[in-house]
């Protein structure tokens, strides 16, 4: 493959949350090409203002445009939240108009209205993704009214526990315990819970220990592929500009060494990431 015709999707994460969404998206499209981009040295996004957030994503979005994607998944909940909006509507069109970024949200909005049945919903999120609102008001616009209420919780520690690797930690267990109890006290009917950040499906262990059964986790990595298949389907502009060879690609804003081992552990199989700055 020559590097002209180098055109991978773009897989973005503030660190290395992407990574549940990179592997689903592997697992249904692997002909295509993916590069991954962990801003790892400024993880976590989380607790950063609305002005950092959108700075740092519209950096990395420069960055991945640079080397050649036509289209980037932004695979975290927070820039979605608070960068992508003004991305598509005010960077785009002057940047590079031909090609599309698109977020995590809007799918997995619309996956809970296929599958709640009582229509209550709750939300983990990091404290910028709650704070926006993102999720009750996009409940509220593409539910087509199957879902009434939405509770959201702010699980501040939960991105670092993950990102340091302290999973299985007693650390771990007490903070989600902690945070899933207070989302069941909000509302006692919920029947759906978003895991709305990219890093928590690392958790799923530990957060099913607290969840009733009778409640369905929701998490975005198949459902952010099932409905990229469905967009490429309906925009063979962009499907034709992207190659093909089942290349996957990692780089870091950290240390390479650090992210390959925490990635390798994370996707099941070795990672060679090189690190980047922009
Ligand atoms: N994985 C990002 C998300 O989905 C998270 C987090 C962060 O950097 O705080 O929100």
């Amino acid at each position: 493959m020559s590097e002209k015709t180098y055109a991978p999707i773009g897989v973005f994460d503030s660190g290395y949350g992407g990574l549940t969404i990179l592997k689903e998206l592997e697992k249904t499209l692997p002909k295509y090409d993916f590069l991954y981009l962990g801003d790892n040295a400024r993880t976590p996004y989380g607790t950063r203002s609305f002005d950092v957030v959108y700075r740092y994503t519209l950096q990395a979005v420069k960055y991945l445009f640079e080397q050649g994607c036509p289209l980037i998944i932004i695979a975290c909940n927070t820039a979605s939240a608070k960068a992508l909006r003004n991305i598509q509507m005010l960077d785009l069109p002057t940047l590079a108009p031909r090609n599309r970024v698109l977020g995590v949200i809007r799918p997995s909005v619309e996956k809970v209205a296929e599958i709640t049945k009582n229509g209550h919903v709750g939300v983990l999120g990091t404290a910028g993704t709650v704070v926006s609102e993102s999720y009750p008001i996009e409940l509220e616009k593409w539910s087509e009214g199957s879902v009434k209420s939405t509770v959201q919780e702010a699980c501040p520690m939960w991105v670092p526990i993950v990102e340091n690797n302290e999973i299985e930690s007693e650390g771990a267990d007490y903070f989600v315990r902690k945070n899933i109890e207070n989302i069941l006290a909000k509302d006692k009917d919920l029947d759906t819970l978003i895991l709305g950040c990219t890093h928590y499906p690392l958790l799923e262990q530990v957060i099913k220990k607290y969840v009733p059964d009778h409640i369905s986790i929701l998490k975005q990595g198949h459902i952010v592929a099932e409905k990229l298949v469905d967009y490429l389907q309906r925009h063979p502009e962009i499907e034709t500009r992207l190659s093909k060879s089942g290349q996957v690609v990692f780089d870091t804003t950290e240390s390479a060494e650090n992210f390959n081992n925490k990635a390798s552990l994370f996707m099941g199989r070795p990672v060679e990431a090189k690190t980047v700055s922009f």
